[in-house]
């Protein structure tokens, strides 16, 4: 695939989406923002309720295009007013829900099956069943969840934290060129959030995966990743590399915040929830 020349995976420009405008309901989710991901960057996005943070990734994936004069460039390509399928070559997404990654009344091959068709590559799209399975098999095994055995088996039968853990091989086995991660572990009990945060780092290291990943949580936004953004009010107020967040507190990034926001830091939510 055609590479920028920067070999940024992402480029957002002068991002900026308006819901209900022209109404007394006018909400300004998105008030300029301008991003590049590096190609294999893995970047945790952090920031309250509403900051505009599950926009940021809705625009990136294609749901619905920024404000005329945005911008947004995939592996250099344009997609800023593609359809949210074509946006697919491109990005893979993992939500909050299990249910919304995956389909309960399929079996986990065909959860598989779907997840390839709707990326890439052509190589893996053409190969036959048992070539397939083959596939399937090596990318569950190395979850070490034993799903590698279950291929027939309903997805609804699978626990929360399996069916996260299969949103991430099938986000990841067509191999986007950038990965979406949207608060993927905030609903899993603290235990399979951490294992299943523990098979996220994996895969985006060993696919080395360019990833956004939204979470609510300070304490993962500081531990994974190589640079940290934090979203307020519709803006990126912070943007930290890996040089300075590998030693940083939760402390100091609440008085980062408090420094580039100009207000007191009240939420909650973002110290205590994951
Ligand atoms: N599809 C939509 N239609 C109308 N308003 C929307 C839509 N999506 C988001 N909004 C509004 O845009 C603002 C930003 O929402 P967004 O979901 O991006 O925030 P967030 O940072 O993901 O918050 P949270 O932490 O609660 O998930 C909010 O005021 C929200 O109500
Ligand atoms: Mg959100």
């Amino acid at each position: 695939m055609k590479r920028a020349a920067n070999h940024d995976v992402l480029n957002l420009t002068n991002i900026r989406k308006i819901f209900f405008a022209g109404t007394v309901d006018k909400v300004v989710a998105l008030n300029g923002v301008d991003l590049s991901v590096a190609d294999q960057e893995f970047v945790t996005v952090i920031g309250s309720n509403g900051a505009g943070k599950s926009t940021l990734l809705n625009v990136v994936a294609g749901v619905f295009p920024p404000e005329r004069g945005g911008k947004v460039e995939i592996q250099g390509d344009e997609v800023t007013r593609l359809e949210e399928y074509k946006h697919a070559r491109y990005v893979s997404r993992v939500w909050q829900e299990p249910e919304v990654g995956t389909s309960r009344n399929l079996s986990i091959e065909e959860n598989l099956s779907l997840a390839l068709l709707r990326g890439r590559p052509r190589t893996l799209k053409k190969a036959g069943n048992k070539k397939r399975r083959q596939i399937f098999r090596e990318a569950l095994a190395q979850i070490e969840l034993g799903l590698e055995d279950r291929l027939t088996a309903q997805v609804g039968t699978l626990s929360g934290g399996q069916r996260q853990a299969l949103s991430l091989v099938m986000a990841t086995i067509s191999k986007p060129s950038i990965l979406l991660l949207d608060e993927h572990i905030a609903t899993l009990d603290p235990r399979t959030a951490q294992t299943v945060m523990d098979l996220t780092e994996m895969i985006v290291e060993r696919e080395r995966m360019s990833t956004l990943m939204v979470t609510h949580n300070m304490e993962m936004a500081l531990r994974y990743g190589k640079r940290l953004i934090m979203m307020h009010k519709g803006k990126i107020i912070l943007d930290i590399g890996h040089d300075q967040k590998k030693d940083l507190k939760i402390t100091d990034l609440i008085a980062a915040f408090e420094r580039a926001a100009g207000e007191e830091f009240t939420d909650d939510n973002v110290l205590l929830s994951c």
